[in-house]
């Protein structure tokens, strides 16, 4: 049995990262795999938030899901927070995970920065929680982006840490599933840094409900350096904003790096990046046209996220019973 589990946070609008690095992945896996995509509300106020928006974005990143390609007959729609079992198993693993283990966690140390006295017990224990939510469903597979990799990694440690706890093979060690390209999209103010619904910069990232005009004004904004295009890799070495921009266009067009360098040798960035934004539109224009007309529709919304719930809730009980059993409850 091979079952897929994966979500995002609900902490903004999902952005251009979020589809290429991971969206783009789980829709390819539907008819391959049984999957549950969830929406994780409870790993989002793990950093200060306000409720009402909390809600607002839930609704929006399930209504995100659907327009990018999820089939909520096909793959389990939900919201974390419905599926009382990921909470009560995040604190079953949490008591079979070393705090030396979670102290590697980089994400953890990229989130709370300077402030970790001030950082909460949350984002602190986020992994165990992101564990609990894999193995609540015995997830076999989990597409994430590159910046996931560590956190599917304890996964496995802390699956493997119960399993021999209880001398018995009850979880599958789950594989990250890592796209080839678009595993780490980057800022377009900084390649350096990853895209984020975080940063305090909207120009930074392309958001799946900007407007043509908002993505074309970004592309054109978007650093990149004084250098025409190179004809190969190698020519891309030392230049992020150009690496960065140049594999958004591959991905989107569905080619490899090498042959969109061919193409494109020796232009400009200023040839290139107005292709590039209406590449980018082609794409996104019809997921935020979708996104909007889902929002609109309330009952559908209500009834497919209240038949996603019921569908997890059914698996999680059964599984958090075997679970309470082995663990002596
Ligand atoms: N820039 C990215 N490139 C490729 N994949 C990405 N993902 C996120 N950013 C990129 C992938 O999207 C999934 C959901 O991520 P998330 O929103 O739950 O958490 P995140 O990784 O912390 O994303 P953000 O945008 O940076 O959110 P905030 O700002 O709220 O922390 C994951 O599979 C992730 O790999």
């Amino acid at each position: 049995m091979k079952r897929v589990l994966s979500g995002i946070q609900p902490t903004g609008t999902l952005h251009l990262g979020n589809y290429l690095g991971a969206m783009k992945n789980w829709i390819r896996m539907q008819d391959d795999y049984e999957c549950l995509f969830c929406i994780v509300d409870l790993h989002a106020i793990t950093v200060p938030y306000n409720p009402v928006e909390l809600r607002a974005h839930a609704r929006k990143t399930a209504a995100t899901y659907i327009a990018c390609g999820i089939n909520p007959e096909q793959s389990t729609v939900f919201i974390q927070s419905t599926v009382r079992a990921h909470t009560e198993l995040g604190w079953i693993l949490g008591c079979h995970t070393p705090l030396g283990w979670l102290n590697r966690m980089t994400q953890f140390k990229d989130k709370a920065g300077k402030h970790k006295e001030s950082a909460s017990l949350g984002l602190y224990a986020y992994p165990v929680l992101q564990a609990a939510d894999i193995l609540i469903y015995k997830a076999t597979h989990v597409p994430v982006g590159e910046d996931q990799k560590q956190h599917i990694e304890l996964c496995r440690d802390i699956a493997g840490a119960f399993n021999r706890a209880h001398e018995t093979p009850y979880f599958p060690l789950p594989e990250p599933i890592i796209p080839k390209i678009s595993a780490r999209i980057m800022s377009l103010r900084d390649g350096t840094s990853k895209m984020s619904k975080s940063d305090p910069s909207d120009f930074s990232r392309i958001n799946l409900s900007d407007s043509n005009d908002d993505i074309d004004l970004k592309i054109r904004k978007a650093k990149t350096d004084p250098d025409t295009i190179p004809g190969d890799e190698t020519g891309l070495e030392g230049r992020p904003e150009a690496r960065n921009l140049l594999s958004i266009y591959a991905d989107l067009a569905h080619k490899d790096l090498g042959q969109i360098l061919q193409e494109f040798e020796g232009a400009p960035f200023s040839t290139f990046k107005p292709k590039l934004a209406e590449l980018m539109v082609e794409t996104i224009a019809p997921i935020r046209d979708e996104i909007a007309r889902l929002l609109e529709d309330e009952t559908y919304m209500d009834q497919l996220l209240s038949m996603g719930s019921d569908k997890a809730n059914a698996l999680a009980e059964k599984h958090i019973k075997e679970i309470r059993a082995l663990a002596g409850f």
